[in-house]
C-alpha cells in the first residue's frame, strides 16, 4: 500500500520536472489531462463506474491521470493535491463522504483548475469552489424504493395488506397482524456518504405520510457485501417479525440474502426486499424471486464525464447538476426483456 503511494508521488514528481518547461493549457482540445480520483473497488457498481471513466477516456483520446484512494478521503485529497502541483487541466473525483473538501477545492480554485463532483455530491456552502456535478439522483433512489412499498402493501380500497408476504413461512418468522405496522430494516451505505445520506432521506420523505410503515433498525454496511451479510446475521439473531429490508446498494443486498438462506428465510417471499444499484446479480435474484424491487442506479458515468470535462478544459461553462437516466425494475415486471447489465 505505501510502496504504491511511494511509486505514485514519485512518478508524479518526475512527470511534474519533465512538464515544468511546457505551458499549462493543451494546444489539442482533445488532449488535455484529466486527474480524476475514484473511491476504490467497494461493490461491482463501482468497478463498473472505474472502467467506464478509463474506456471513455481512452475513446476519446483524453490523457486520464486515473488514482485509486482506497477508501480514504485523506487518499483522495492527497491525489487531488497532486493533480493541482502536476497542473492538470481538470479534476474530476467521487467524493466518499459528503463533507471536509473546502481546503482542497480552494487550492484547485486558486491553481485556476475546474472541478467536476462525479456520483457523490458534497455539502459545501461555497458553491463555486467547483464548476458542477454529474451523477445520479440518490435522494429519488430512496423515494423511489418506498413508492414501490407503497404499492406492494396497500391494496386497491387503500388498506394496508400483507397479502404480498408468505403468510406460512418455513422459519417461523412471526407475521405482522393487520394492525402492526410494516417493520422495516435499512441496511445503509458509507456513514457519511452522499448516497447513504439521501437514499435514507428520500425514503423518509415519501414514508413520513404513511404510519403504517415503521423503519425498526437502521445500520451501516458500507456499501460491502461482507458486512451486508454480517449485518443480517447479526439482525436476524436481534430482531423477529422483519417484513422488509430495504439496502442501500445491491452487494450488501447479496450478503443479506446468503444469511436469509442459511436460516431457512425465503428472500422475497418471508421478507421484501428493496435494493438500489441494479447489478447483473441482483436482476438474476429478482427472476429468481429473491428481490422484489431493484431501483437503479447508473454507474455508466464515463461519457458525460469526458464530455463536461471537455468543456471545462476549454473554459466553457457546464450546468451545475446532472443526473443520469435510471429506471425501476419490480417483481411486476418482464424481467426477459432486460438488456445484460455490464455491471
Ligand atoms: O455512490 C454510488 C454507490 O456506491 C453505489 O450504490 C454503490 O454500490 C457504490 O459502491
Amino acid at each position: 500500500m505505501k510502496l504504491k503511494f511511494l511509486l505514485f508521488f514519485l512518478s508524479l514528481f518526475f512527470l511534474c520536472a519533465a512538464f515544468s518547461a511546457c505551458s499549462r493549457k493543451p494546444a489539442e482540445p482533445d488532449g488535455f489531462i484529466l486527474g480524476f480520483s475514484q473511491i476504490g473497488a467497494e461493490s461491482a457498481w463501482r468497478n463498473c463506474n472505474t472502467r467506464s471513466v478509463q474506456e471513455a477516456a481512452a475513446e476519446t483520446g483524453i490523457q486520464l491521470l486515473f488514482f485509486n484512494a482506497e477508501q480514504k478521503q485523506e487518499n483522495q485529497i492527497k491525489a487531488i493535491r497532486s493533480f493541482i502541483a502536476y497542473q492538470v487541466d481538470v479534476i474530476a473525483f467521487v467524493p466518499i463522504v459528503s463533507e471536509g473538501w473546502e481546503n482542497v477545492l480552494e487550492e484547485a480554485k486558486e491553481a485556476n483548475i475546474p472541478v467536476l463532483i462525479c456520483d457523490r455530491e458534497i455539502n459545501i456552502d461555497d458553491k463555486s469552489l467547483y464548476s458542477g456535478y454529474l451523477g445520479t439522483n440518490m435522494f429519488q433512489q430512496g423515494q423511489r424504493s418506498a413508492e414501490y412499498l407503497i404499492k406492494k402493501f396497500f391494496d386497491s380500497q387503500g388498506n394496508i395488506n400483507f397479502a404480498g408476504l408468505a403468510q406460512e413461512t418455513e422459519s417461523n418468522i412471526p407475521r405482522s397482524g393487520a394492525n402492526d405496522p410494516v417493520k422495516i430494516v435499512e441496511l445503509s451505505g458509507t456513514e457519511g456518504s452522499s448516497p447513504a445520506i439521501l437514499r435514507a432521506q428520500g425514503f423518509r420523505d415519501v414514508l413520513s405520510e404513511y404510519p403504517e410503515f415503521e423503519i425498526i433498525y437502521s445500520e451501516s454496511g458500507d456499501f460491502l457485501r461482507s458486512k451486508g451479510y454480517e449485518l443480517m446475521c447479526n439482525i436476524l439473531e436481534k430482531f423477529s417479525g422483519i417484513d422488509v429490508i430495504y439496502s442501500h446498494n445491491d452487494g450488501m443486498t447479496l450478503g443479506a440474502i446468503d444469511a436469509m438462506k442459511e436460516r431457512g428465510i425465503r428472500p422475497g417471499e418471508d421478507i421484501i426486499i428493496i435494493s438500489i444499484d441494479g447489478e447483473q446479480a441482483a436482476i438474476d435474484a429478482m427472476i429468481r424471486g429473491e428481490i422484489n424491487c431493484v431501483v437503479e442506479c447508473n454507474p455508466k458515468q464515463g461519457p458525460d464525464i469526458m464530455r463536461l470535462s471537455k468543456l471545462l478544459a476549454a473554459g466553457e461553462k457546464i450546468p451545475p447538476v446532472i443526473y443520469m437516466y435510471e429506471e425501476v425494475f419490480t417483481e411486476w415486471d418482464d424481467l426477459s426483456g432486460i438488456a445484460p447489465r455490464g455491471y
